[in-house]
């Protein structure tokens, strides 16, 4: 029986491969895609994620517009890893929507799918954790209907926004942390230090680019993020973060996650945003977060590219 998904994103380059590979999987039907501001503007998340169903073939999947702005702080912006429009400045290669968003906001689209819904749904957030610590606020009753969360999100050993924030989790402190550390929701948090080793090289995107027309259109919008991760990582390639996460969700396990006891850094200081991560042996909090540490990275990678 397919699991039911909803992917709350922020397109993105990253973003939009974990798009492609929610579709390509059979595990999961995917129901709902909710936007996001985040990488760039909610009008430009919210054109990119009505584009990109528009190449992969899937614009029955309805789109809820969510929020422009973090919850309590402005959020400054930021030149973006992922060039001026969210997909290094190739966003018109993709197909023209043919139809817009939903006319339901992203909170709503959320709850109809999961009142609707017959059996447990994943919910995937990819973006800042906005719209998700809104609907936990709103409508608590429907968390029994979530089966799980699969966030990326926060680094363990420090972040790539600032020295310690990860860029989902910096983006919206607040509302990560009523996420990941107030709710109780089972939740799977997939770090940027996982993520990163994950990283995919100029090859993989050639053999991936290779072998359809739609995976040669998602590699077009990689050049921006290529050079961004080029620095980051010393090689020619570049992580896949949102992706990693959505593999998690089309195959639970193939992760391999342990439980910590967290915290969201929401000071005003130089550590906002940051995951906090108890790794003592002894700990007295018994409330603890499934942090992904590790997995096979080749046959993570694999398992991406032979989906696509
Ligand atoms: C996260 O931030 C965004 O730039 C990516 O799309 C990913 O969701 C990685 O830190
Ligand atoms: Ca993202």
């Amino acid at each position: 029986m397919t699991t039911p998904l909803i992917i709350d994103t922020d397109p993105g380059v990253d973003d939009a491969f974990a798009l492609a590979l929610a579709v390509a999987s059979p595990e999961v039907e995917l129901i709902g895609v909710t936007t996001v501001f985040g990488n760039v503007s909610l009008e430009d998340t919210t054109r990119n994620a009505l584009r990109l169903l528009a190449l992969l073939g899937r614009e029955d999947v309805p789109v809820g517009v969510g929020a422009s702005r973090p919850l309590i702080h402005p959020h400054p912006h930021l030149s973006s890893a992922h060039g001026s429009d969210g997909l290094s400045g190739f966003a018109h290669t993709l197909p023209e929507a043919t139809r817009g968003p939903d006319l339901r906001d992203a909170v709503t689209l959320m709850r109809e799918l999961l009142e609707q819904a017959d059996r447990p749904v994943t919910i995937v957030p990819i973006g800042p954790l906005t719209n998700i610590a809104l609907l936990l606020a709103a409508h608590p009753y429907l968390k029994p209907k979530i089966g799980r969360l699969v966030v990326m999100g926060g680094g363990v050993n420090g972040g790539n926004v600032t020295a310690t924030a990860e860029f989902n989790l910096w983006s919206d402190p607040e509302a990560a942390r009523r996420v990941l550390v107030e709710e109780d929701v089972p939740t799977t948090l997939v770090t940027m230090d996982l993520t990163r080793r994950c990283a995919v090289s100029a090859e993989w995107l050639q053999a991936l680019a290779g072998k359809s027309e739609v995976n040669a259109t998602l590699v077009g919008l990689t050049p921006d993020y290529l050079a961004t991760y080029r620095r980051f990582l010393g090689w020619d390639g570049m992580a896949m973060h949102d992706a990693v996460a959505v593999a998690e969700a089309v195959r639970p396990g193939i992760l391999r996650a342990t439980g910590f006891p967290v915290d969201v850094d929401c000071s005003y200081g130089p550590n906002r945003g940051a995951l906090l991560v108890d790794q003592r042996l002894e700990v007295s909090n018994p409330k603890t977060l499934d942090i992904a540490l590790d997995t096979d990275l080749d046959g993570l990678r694999q398992f991406i590219l032979d989906r696509l």
